[in-house]
């Protein structure tokens, strides 16, 4: 469909977003991913208390979902992109400066945070950059509190390689099967899968290059009570 320099760059911009894609991208991105947040957030289950953890938070909203339901609680924002640190320390910086909120660049293969410091964690639409997959299910094993619960969100693959940012050199593609195998790996319990998370066509009829439903997955899991 597009050139594939083009399409490489696109795909870059997916992974750490910068630029003027990278504003298109936060732009057009949360429509499309709408429901996908929506059950993740459901699954999370995340309590006035709570402190949640969001890696690869990209356009923030993520972040302004769990601060509506963690009224007492933290919600810290890691992501490796200093574009998107930046547009995010200034979209809730009301609720940074009252303590709410946390924003730090960072990878989620190091995760700037301490160990058992976190009830709720989740990324949607990031395992794709991360490979191999399990160093990075261990961190968030590691940053997890005992029954902590952790969700990761993501197209599946037949879908995603259809998509334009997608580029194999750039994207890894993980199937559910994986996916469920990485949290066992790691000892999580009560790992679930769910399938075809409705997704949303970005811009409606005006972009008519995107399937009007993306499958998608949802991979929840709990912390182990002992370490
Ligand atoms: C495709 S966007 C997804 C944004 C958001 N989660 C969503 O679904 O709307 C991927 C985001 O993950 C970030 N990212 C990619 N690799 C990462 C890593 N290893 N550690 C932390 N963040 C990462 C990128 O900078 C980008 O903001």
């Amino acid at each position: 469909m597009f050139p594939e320099a083009l399409t490489r760059y696109f795909a870059d911009v997916a992974r750490r977003p910068r630029g003027i894609f990278g504003w298109l991208f936060c732009r057009r991105w949360p429509e499309m991913h709408a429901n996908l947040l929506q059950a993740t957030m459901d699954a999370l289950d995340i309590g006035p208390r709570h402190r949640v953890l969001e890696v690869g938070f990209g356009p923030g909203e993520g972040i302004a979902n769990a601060l509506s339901q963690a009224t007492a609680g933290t919600v810290i924002g890691v992501d490796l992109s200093g574009a998107m640190v930046r547009r995010t320390k200034r979209r809730f910086r009301k609720a940074i400066a009252d303590g709410q909120c946390q924003v730090l660049q960072g990878d989620a293969n190091a995760l700037p945070l301490e160990s058992s410091s976190v009830d709720r964690a989740f990324a949607l639409n990031v395992v794709y950059f991360w490979d191999p997959l399990p160093p990075v299910i261990a961190e968030f094993r590691r940053v997890l509190r005992p029954g902590g619960r952790l969700a990761l969100g993501m197209v599946e693959p037949e879908a995603l390689e259809d998509q334009p940012v997608y580029h194999p050199d750039v994207f890894t593609l993980y199937t559910s099967t994986q996916l469920a195998d990485a949290l066992q790996q790691e000892r999580f319990s009560a790992v679930n899968i769910q399938h075809d998370v409705p997704h949303r066509r970005a811009g409606g009829l005006r972009n008519q290059r995107l399937p009007p439903v993306l499958s998608t997955v949802l991979g929840t899991g709990v912390h182990p009570m002992t370490r």
